[in-house]
């Protein structure tokens, strides 16, 4: 359920009218509904009741602590991918036990701090990897919990950048390396191997992928019963899309219907991992048009988010759709583009819009996931502020950046500013 309605011509996200939150924290800012989140993860929980699961948020779609907060009061787990997404679910107070961890490049000490912090999986993306975590469960006397990351190598017919479980990308095992390394799982001693995990990819709108995935997880399982290996874990990731533009995903109860008969008979617990589904319609980016230009071609709209604000447009072409927090009558084709000295700052390209004009607040919706964590301070700008909206209060859950946040860690040395008469001579 969509919470940013409007009433009385003006945009509301919940019970609070979005200019009234432009004007107070000013703009950028990302616009969060709490009754969106906790409904989106509610679909999920309704649609698997009668199976053992657990469920953990992907962390990476949006890792606000408040939005963490969120997902854990309703009792979900936690996917990490890195040493600080770890901390952050900590400080967030998830359960350890609530936590697994993916990603091919992990370092030693991030393994560690997960080891230390007794976290549920850690998910293997390679044998290399499986070495350095049994080298470290010895030095901590530990026995370490892990499931096996295939690659089931299948088309999860999204956006090429996004698409993870197909052969040739960097992510997990086939499942003939798979298979050999449970074959010498004796050797691991510090490790116990409980599951095995996939992520296909994300903004996946149809259940075929899943389907074809699972089937074969569910036959390598067997295969593995057959050699005494007990599984106890399938992690089937996380991707389930969302409508941006026209798309109809398949609901968590229709997902539920389409792989449960599929598992039942393993036995296994499910994880699934969902990011996007949970916080993508439930933010939108409010933004100020700074100054509209006309040249010979085409409309400009310029505002004051850039591609550093939001580069999923930029990075994967993607669409979100733009309305004007009151509205208007009549349209003009324009396109929307940002500060940002680059070509691909903009949001929108020749489409049909509300006649903005100057001072009016832009709206670029489904902007909740992927979108405030993938922000960055390209050309030294602050990043947008994050407001997160109950019913009729709003939480500054991310304040503003300042120019000082900017140059935060950074240093002159007073090597660089001595006269040059006295340049020091390097030996
Ligand atoms: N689990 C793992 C291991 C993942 O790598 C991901 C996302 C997820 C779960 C959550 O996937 P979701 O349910 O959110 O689709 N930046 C891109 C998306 C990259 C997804 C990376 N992995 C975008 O803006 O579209």
């Amino acid at each position: 359920m969509n919470h940013f309605n409007f009433k009385n011509g003006h945009l509301y996200c919940e019970n609070i009218p979005v200019k009234d939150i432009a004007e107070k924290i000013g703009t950028p800012t990302y616009i969060y509904s709490s009754a969106t989140i906790n409904n989106n993860l509610e679909l999920f929980d309704e649609a698997f009741k009668d199976y053992p699961h657990l469920f953990c948020y992907s962390m990476k779609a949006n890792s606000n602590l408040s939005i963490l907060a969120i997902t854990a009061k309703k009792g979900w787990g936690i996917d990490i991918v890195s040493g600080g997404e770890l901390f952050r679910a900590l400080k967030a107070g998830v359960d350890p036990k609530k936590i697994v961890y993916a990603g091919v490049g992990k370092t030693s000490k991030e393994l560690k701090e997960a080891i230390d912090a007794d976290i549920l999986l850690i998910n293997i993306e390679s044998e290399a990897e499986l070495e350095a975590i049994d080298k470290i469960g010895k030095q901590s006397e530990k026995e370490v919990s892990v499931a096996l990351r295939i690659n089931p190598e299948i088309e999860p017919e999204t956006h090429h950048n996004i698409a993870t479980g197909k052969k040739g990308t960097k992510f997990g095992l086939s499942f003939i390396r798979a298979k050999e390394i449970f074959l010498k799982r004796a050797n691991y001693k510090n490790i116990q191997i409980e599951g095995l995990h996939m992520h296909i990819g994300s903004q996946i709108v149809s259940l075929k992928p899943y389907e074809e995935a699972v089937r074969k997880m569910v036959e390598f399982i067997e295969e593995l019963k057959k050699e005494d290996v007990p599984i106890q874990w399938l992690n089937i990731g996380g991707g389930m899309g969302i409508t941006y533009k026209e798309e109809i995903p398949p609901t968590p109860s229709q997902l539920a219907d389409a792989i449960l008969p599929l598992i039942e008979k393993t036995g296994c617990k499910l994880i699934i991992e969902p990011g996007r589904f949970i916080v993508g319609n439930a933010g939108i980016l409010i933004t100020k048009v700074l100054y509209t230009k006309i040249s010979e071609d085409r409309n400009f709209i310029i505002v004051d988010a850039g591609m550093n604000s939001l580069v999923r447009v930029a990075l994967y072409g993607a669409y979100h759709e733009i309305l004007s927090e009151e509205q208007k009558y009549g349209t003009i084709v324009a396109d929307v583009v940002g500060p940002i000295c680059e070509n691909t700052d903009f949001f929108a390209k020749n489409r049909e819009l509300p006649p903005f004009k100057q001072g009016d607040y832009l709206i670029i919706m489904s902007t909740g996931a992927f979108s405030f964590s993938m922000s960055s301070n390209y050309n030294s700008h602050t990043r947008p502020a994050e407001v997160l909206i109950d019913n009729s209060r709003g939480y500054l859950i991310k304040r503003r950046e300042s120019y000082l946040d900017l140059i935060q860690g950074e240093s002159i040395s007073p090597r660089l500013v001595l006269p040059s008469s006295l340049e020091s001579v390097d030996f």
